[in-house]
Order: C-alpha cells, then structure tokens, then sequence
C-alpha cells in the first residue's frame, strides 16, 4: 500500500509517516519542502502515481476566515482533482471536534476546517475524518496563543487534551481499517478547565506569566467533543490539576 502524506514532515505528518513505515506502509512525504505545493498543485500529479490513499494533515498560519478557508478548501480541491485521476481510493482528513458549533462557527481558522470537511466530503474520492481535540504537547503553544500584553487570557472553558501518538495511531487506523466514509473523534481521558490547565503547564516549565481568567466569547467552547468519541487513556503529564 502506498500514501501520499500531505503535510508528512509537520508535527502530526512526521510521527504518522513513522507509524505508517512500520506498519510497512510505503509513504510520499508531501510538504514545500518536498518540492510538492498542495495549494498551488504543484508537483501532485507526479507524487500520487501508484498511490492508494491521500492523508491530509496540513496546515496553514493564516487564522482569518478568508485566508484559512482558501487553502483548507483550495488542497482539498487540488488533492482530489489530482487524486481521482490518480485512481486514489480514499482521502483522510484530521480536523478539529466541534468545529462549526456555537460559538466555534465565529472562529476564522475554525471555519476553514469546515471548509476543509466540507470540500472532502463533497469530493469524489471516498472520505474519513478523524477529529481531534488539542495535542497535549500543543497546550504551551495555546498558551502562547491566548497571550496579550504578557499576560495568558484564559476563558473557564472545557478542555480535553490529547496525547498526539493516540492520534497518530487512530489515522494510521483510518489508513488500514476503517470503514471509508467514518466521521471518528478523539479526545484525552480528563477534562479541565483551561484557566486551570495554562497555570499547571507555565508553572511546570518555570514560565512566570500570569494567566487572567476571562469571560466572554474569547474561546470557543469546541475544546470537547459533544457525543461519542475515542477515550485516549494517556494522562496529561502533569499530576493534581483539578478535574473538570
Ligand atoms: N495542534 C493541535 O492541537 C491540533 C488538534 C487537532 C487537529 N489539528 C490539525 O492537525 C493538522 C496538522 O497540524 P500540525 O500541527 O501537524 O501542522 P504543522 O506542524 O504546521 O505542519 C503542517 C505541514 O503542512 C505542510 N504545508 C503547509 N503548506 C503547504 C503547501 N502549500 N503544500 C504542501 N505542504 C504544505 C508543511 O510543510 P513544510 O514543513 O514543508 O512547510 C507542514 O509539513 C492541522 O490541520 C490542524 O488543524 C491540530
């Protein structure tokens, strides 16, 4: 079996190209660094050539609505017009749980994952969405994220971090042996407080902001997933924060 890995060198794309390779999986790494432009369609038609499965876990800076809905929507588009000729036979896509709900459907970045789901769903070739909650190692780079003026603004939101490997292994899953067309989520074992979890994660790296509770629409409250979903069973690596 062979797949093309667009995004394969990012930080969900290189442990999954890992995972697949072990699982004697053949793996075309598709990032710019390949010399592969999935926006543009540069290099696609090349890389897909013998190839079974597209996954998609690329990602764009742009948080603003029209700039992350172009290129969400627009490499869906190059992938499965490049992937139909191709003869690939199933597109996987990793989003996010609770995008395009409540208050998540004001978020730019958010909306171009919608988008994302959207194009792949409409497309030709046959889809599976993995959607995940927020990567526990990501939670210092949402920290950062939610920083104004040195300080961490933090609404007393749900959140429910998961280990990435567990995410890892549920698209490699989606690659071997989920029933094409499968919506599956996947989120930690604990749920918390994400004030909560920001003043454990800065104290734990000897990060000195202050984090400010917040109210109001800041974050949405898509950090959870809303019905049945994958329990990952890896505990968040720092013990005592309080449970939500
Ligand atoms: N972070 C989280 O907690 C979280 C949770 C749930 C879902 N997700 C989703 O996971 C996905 C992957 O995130 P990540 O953190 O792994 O992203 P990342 O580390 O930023 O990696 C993104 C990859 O996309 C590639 N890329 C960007 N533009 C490209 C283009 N035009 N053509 C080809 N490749 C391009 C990059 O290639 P180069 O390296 O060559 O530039 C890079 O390898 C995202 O869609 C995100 O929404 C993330």
């Amino acid at each position: 079996m062979k797949v093309f890995l667009a995004g394969g060198r990012g930080r969900v794309g290189s442990p999954l190209a890992d995972n697949l390779e072990a699982k004697g999986i053949e793996v075309v790494p598709g990032g710019l660094e390949d010399g592969i432009d999935v926006f543009s369609g540069r290099g696609l038609a090349e890389a897909l050539v013998g190839v079974d499965a597209i996954v998609n876990v690329l990602n764009t800076p742009r948080f603003d609505a029209e700039g992350a809905i172009a290129f969400f929507e627009g490499a869906v588009e190059n992938l499965t017009a490049a992937g139909e000729r191709a003869g690939v036979r199933l597109h996987v896509v990793l989003s996010i749980v609770g995008v395009g709900e409540g208050d998540a459907s004001e978020i730019g970045y958010y909306l171009g994952k919608v988008a994302q789901e959207k194009a792949v769903r409409a497309g030709s070739i046959p889809a599976t969405i993995i959607r995940s909650t927020q990567f526990q190692s990501y939670i210092p780079v949402l920290a950062d994220q939610h920083t104004v003026d040195g300080k961490v603004r933090a609404p007393r939101v749900f959140i429910q971090p998961v280990e990435l490997e567990e995410v890892v292994e549920l698209l490699a899953e989606a690659v071997t042996t989920l029933e094409p067309g499968s919506v599956v989520e996947i989120a930690g074992p604990e749920r918390f407080y994400l004030d909560d979890l920001f003043r454990a994660t800065l104290a734990e790296r000897g990060d000195e902001r202050e984090v400010v509770t917040v109210g109001g629409q800041e974050m949405p409250g898509a950090m959870v997933p809303r019905g049945m979903y994958r329990a990952g069973t890896v505990r968040y690596p720092i013990a005592g924060i309080p449970l939500a």
